[in-house]
Formats: structure tokens, sequence, C-alpha cells
């Protein structure tokens, strides 16, 4: 495969093909002792608008891939695409630009100020990259949190709300920069299950609502049946990557 420019798109990219990995692996602490190969050859696509669970069992490489697709760490080899964009031997400088202008994050713990009020979390990400934030930054953000039902909180600080209520913060936080691709690692994690299902409805809507690709990773059989696509990882390897509604069998 050609290397294109990091900062060029890729001409011949399918423009719906939000993320391309091809044979992609990762080993921790290479050439030591303490060597772990984490991931195998991992080559996936996943396509504007797409709903991907991400499953395994605690360990099989779910995190590390997550991380990976986000830019948050680089692969030991292999390649990956974001919306056309070669990103191994990308600077630093350029991996964080395309981080901040492609991709929204949402983790299990959803890492609030919690001395900032609920909005100005919300406009965080336009604060690093632009500075104080424009008129229609901001009703864009109000719009996001009346969305998520949040739009009476918008000045509360964010310690003094539910954690249901922060994780919903935490999704309006990640669509802020209307990124083409939203990564969610076990958002739902530490909520009950009602809050669960509410954060995975609000999901669901942005997804078909905005048209952005998810990926979210989760342990709950009951929300990735609501995602069409399942990805299975066993001890880093890709064993089932299809439509979900045919994997309860290998559950
Ligand atoms: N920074 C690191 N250094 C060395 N090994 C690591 C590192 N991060 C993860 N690992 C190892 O990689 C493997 C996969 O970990 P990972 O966190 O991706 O699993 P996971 O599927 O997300 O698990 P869980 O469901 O428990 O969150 C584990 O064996 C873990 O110990
Ligand atoms: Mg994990």
């Amino acid at each position: 495969m050609s290397k294109a420019q990091p900062q060029t798109l890729n001409d011949t990219a399918d423009s719906q093909v939000v993320l391309q990995l091809d044979k992609l692996n990762k080993i921790f602490n290479a050439e030591t002792p303490l060597q772990n190969h984490v991931l195998h050859d991992i080559s996936l696509q996943v396509r504007r608008g797409e709903l991907v669970a991400l499953v395994g069992t605690s360990g099989s490489g779910k995190s590390t891939l997550l991380n990976l697709m986000g830019l948050l760490d680089t692969a030991s080899s292999g390649e990956l695409r974001i919306q056309g964009h070669l990103t191994q031997g990308m600077t630093e400088q350029q991996r964080t630009q395309l981080r901040s202008e492609s991709i929204g994050f949402v983790f299990q713990f959803h890492h609030l100020i919690s001395a900032f009020s609920v909005l100005d979390n919300v406009l965080m990400p336009l604060m690093l990259r632009y500075g104080k934030p424009s008129a229609e930054q901001q009703q864009y953000a109000e719009y996001l949190l009346n969305q998520v039902g949040l739009a009476s909180f918008i000045h509360q600080p964010t310690n003094r709300i539910s954690g249901g209520q922060q994780q919903r913060v935490a999704i309006a936080r990640s669509l802020v920069t209307r990124p083409s691709l939203v990564l969610a690692d076990e958002p739902t994690g530490n909520l009950d299950t009602q809050a669960a299902d509410e954060v995975f409805s609000l999901f669901e809507r942005f997804n078909v609502e905005h048209q952005c690709a998810i990926v979210i990773v989760t342990h709950d059989p009951r929300l990735s049946e609501r995602c069409p696509r399942t990805i299975r990882l066993t001890d880093g390897h890709i064993v089932y990557d299809g439509a979900s509604v045919d994997l309860p069998s290998l559950y």
C-alpha cells in the first residue's frame, strides 16, 4: 500500500470510510522479558453512520484497540487511516490536530472538571482548540445539552449532578466538535440499568441524527445487541465481525 503524505487526504479513499485498520499489531514492552503481544493483525473498516459494539472478555484488548483508533497510542505495526489520512508517520502535532477535528471520546469515568459548570465542560474541547468559544459554538453546546436533557443544569458545577447526568455531559462534550467518529469505552459501565439505557439511547439518537460513526465498548449484551454490528475480540484477535443478531450463538 502506498504511503500517502500524512496531512493530505487519500483521493482514492472511499469518503464513506471513517476508520480503516490494516493488520494492526500492538506489542507492549517489545523486546523485553515483559513483552506482551496484545493485538494481532487487526483489520477492519468503520463507515460513516455505523454503530458498532466492541466486545470481548476482560483483557482481550478492547481498550488497547480503542486507544489506537483514537490516536491516544501508536501501533507496533500495521496501518491506521482516519477519513483517508494515513496516521503512521504523522508528527504528534498532526495526530493531535486530526484527533481534535475528527474524534470524540467518552470514557467509563467521564473525566469532567468538577469545579467547572456543565456548559464549560461541554465547551472544553472547543476552548482547547480555538480559545474563547464563538456565540455559534456556545449555542451548539447548549443545543446538545438540551438534547441530553440537561438544559436546566447548564450553570451547575458538575459535582452537583448525578452519575448518569455526568455521563450525559460527557456525551455532549464528545459531540461538540461535530466529530465523524465517536469512541466510547464502557460509557455505561458505572451506571445502573435505567441510566445505562438512557445514555445508550442518546448514542443511538446522535448516531442517526448526526451520522457520526460510533464504536462502543460494552460488557452488556443487552446494549451490544442494540448495535447493528458487533466486533468480538478474543486474546487480541477478531473472532467475529458482523451482524449483532447473529452473535448470540458465540456468547
Ligand atoms: N500500558 C500497558 N502496558 C503493558 N500492558 C498493557 C498496557 N495496557 C494494557 N496492557 C495489557 O493488554 C492486555 C489488554 O488490555 P486491555 O486494557 O486492552 O483489555 P480490555 O479488553 O479493555 O479489558 P477490560 O474489559 O478489563 O477493560 C492486557 O493483558 C493488559 O495487561
Ligand atoms: Mg478496557
